[in-house]
């Protein structure tokens, strides 16, 4: 489903991606972890077609994502439905006057009836139990609420794969616990999930797909039990 082959990325004449392969298959739960700085985010920024590899290829459900593909109005509607990202710094995805609106609005610039967009705004309201914010300015919600109002307007648009870089960071412990156990419904559901994170402990039983920076370069992709029968790299992530 997502596939990366010897890609390299840099920022101007700064490599911060070296010869990255690796395979997502449909279905998986993914972790990407790595030391501050070695390139998850831009990675992830990969995935979701906000920039693209310097050399190599990316590749989603067989096509090869480049800025001369997605120029295409159908191709880009056809990728943004299919994979959706949940940034770290995700106030930045809040811009509507009312939560409402905001999980609203991109079932409405696919075009659905009103009817529709209601049905599924009001699905995604109830999944994350936020029901009572509907009507809030999204700008002043909690951390917690934000996160929350973001992530159901990523599932209303229901697309295949979550991306998520460092969903936890700064949220409350219950918080926390919540959103985990939505990210595995979602997964037992069918949905493919792709998140960053620094808490190996957390989300050690979880994942079953494990792709570990060394550096610049994914060094290993493990599976979940590779990882617990490797001590060595168990204890790396542990320090992450
Ligand atoms: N927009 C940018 N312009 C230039 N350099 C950047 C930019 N974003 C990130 N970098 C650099 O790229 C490297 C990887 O960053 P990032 O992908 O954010 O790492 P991580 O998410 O693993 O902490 C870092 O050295 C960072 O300073
Ligand atoms: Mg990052």
């Amino acid at each position: 489903m997502i596939k990366c082959e010897n890609l390299n990325f840099c920022y101007g004449n700064n490599k911060v991606l070296d010869d990255i392969n690796f395979t997502i298959n449909k279905n998986d739960f993914t972790v990407i972890m790595g030391d501050n700085g070695c390139g998850k985010s831009t990675l992830l920024k990969i995935l979701n077609g906000l920039i693209f590899p310097s050399k190599g290829k990316y590749l989603f459900n067989n096509k090869e994502i480049t800025k001369n593909y997605l120029k295409d109005n159908y191709n880009m509607a056809l990728f943004h439905q299919n994979i959706g990202f949940i940034f770290q710094n995700y106030d930045v995805q809040l811009f509507n006057s009312t939560v409402y609106d905001e999980i609203a609005f991109g079932l409405r610039t696919m075009g659905l009836s009103e009817n529709d967009v209601n049905q599924r705004v009001m699905d995604c309201l109830k999944l994350l139990d936020i029901e009572e914010l509907k009507t809030r300015v999204p700008y002043n919600l909690s951390g917690g609420e934000k996160k929350k109002v973001v992530i159901a307007s990523v599932l209303a648009m229901n697309p295949q794969v979550i991306v998520l870089d460092e969903p936890f960071n700064g949220l409350s412990m219950k918080v926390q616990e919540e959103l985990l156990s939505l990210l595995v419904n979602l997964n037992k559901c069918g949905k493919t999930i792709i998140l960053t994170t620094h808490r190996y402990d957390q989300i050690k039983g979880i994942a079953n797909h494990f792709l570990i920076f060394k550096d610049k370069s994914i060094k290993y992709d493990f599976t979940r039990n590779q990882l617990i029968n490797n001590n060595e790299v168990k204890e790396y992530c542990r320090m992450l």
